[in-house]
């Protein structure tokens, strides 16, 4: 078993995870792995590559040569294809479609699988992601699957994309939320859902500095434990 901890926070977009993961990542001087950035990225080079959604063989071909890289602080995350810096364009509408679709496919999860357990350094890893308690590291030290409504979630997204220039409107992004989610929960391969061991976290009602004081209690006591 690897003794390296890590603790794990999944659950569908807007949702908090990456504000909360890259907090508590500061916080404990622990790596950081954002699964999602990596699926977009993967998005975002098979886009340019002119591949389609469906050409899994391509697409996992793609994943297994990406050349991607993450650089920076855990709190200010650049992601890297090649030498360019893609954080906005991964984080478009469209990329963001494009990414649910490709995260589908059972031979790109495979692709990537190795990829993202490879960021289990010391002295610890926060994984956000869907499946990183149920999949990726089913033996970790905790694991948080938060949960919001999508109307909350929308906002949240919406308040993103327009601090990143872009306009957007409420329905349609929660319209696009609900898309995505259903697509992640549906999939036959790795769906969003909590492992049986997770523990649930609500954040419709609260401020991050509340539910991030909760995520930090049953952080401070697990690790006393182990
Ligand atoms: O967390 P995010 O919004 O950046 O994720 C983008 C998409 O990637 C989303 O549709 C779900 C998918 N994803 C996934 O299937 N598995 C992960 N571990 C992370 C993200």
């Amino acid at each position: 078993m690897n003794i390296i901890p890590v603790i794990t926070l999944d659950g569908p977009g807007g949702v908090g995870k990456g504000t909360l993961g890259r907090l508590l990542a500061h916080d404990l001087g622990w790596h950081l792995l954002d699964s999602g950035a990596i699926y977009r990225a993967l998005a975002l080079a098979a886009r340019r590559a002119g591949l389609h959604a469906d050409d899994e063989a391509a697409l996992s071909d793609l994943a297994r040569a990406l050349p991607l890289s993450f650089r920076g602080a855990v709190d200010q995350t650049h992601v890297l294809l090649g030498a360019e810096v893609v954080d906005a364009a991964i984080r478009s509408p469209e990329i963001s479609a494009l990414t649910s679709q490709i995260a589908a496919l059972p031979t790109v999860r495979a692709a990537l699988l190795q990829r993202q357990r490879d960021f289990r350094q010391a002295p610890g890893l926060v994984a956000d992601g869907r499946d990183m308690g149920t999949v990726v590291f089913p033996d970790a030290t905790l694991k948080v699957f938060l949960t919001a409504s999508a109307e909350v979630r929308g906002k949240r997204r919406l308040n993103q994309l327009m601090e990143q220039g872009s306009s957007a409107n409420l329905a349609t992004v929660v319209a696009e939320i609900a898309e995505r989610d259903a697509r992640d929960q549906q999939r036959s391969v790795a769906p969003l859902r909590p492992a049986s061991d997770a523990r649930l976290l609500d954040t419709s009602e609260q401020s991050v500095s509340d539910t991030y004081r909760v995520l930090q209690s049953w952080v401070q006591a697990v690790l006393q434990e182990n």
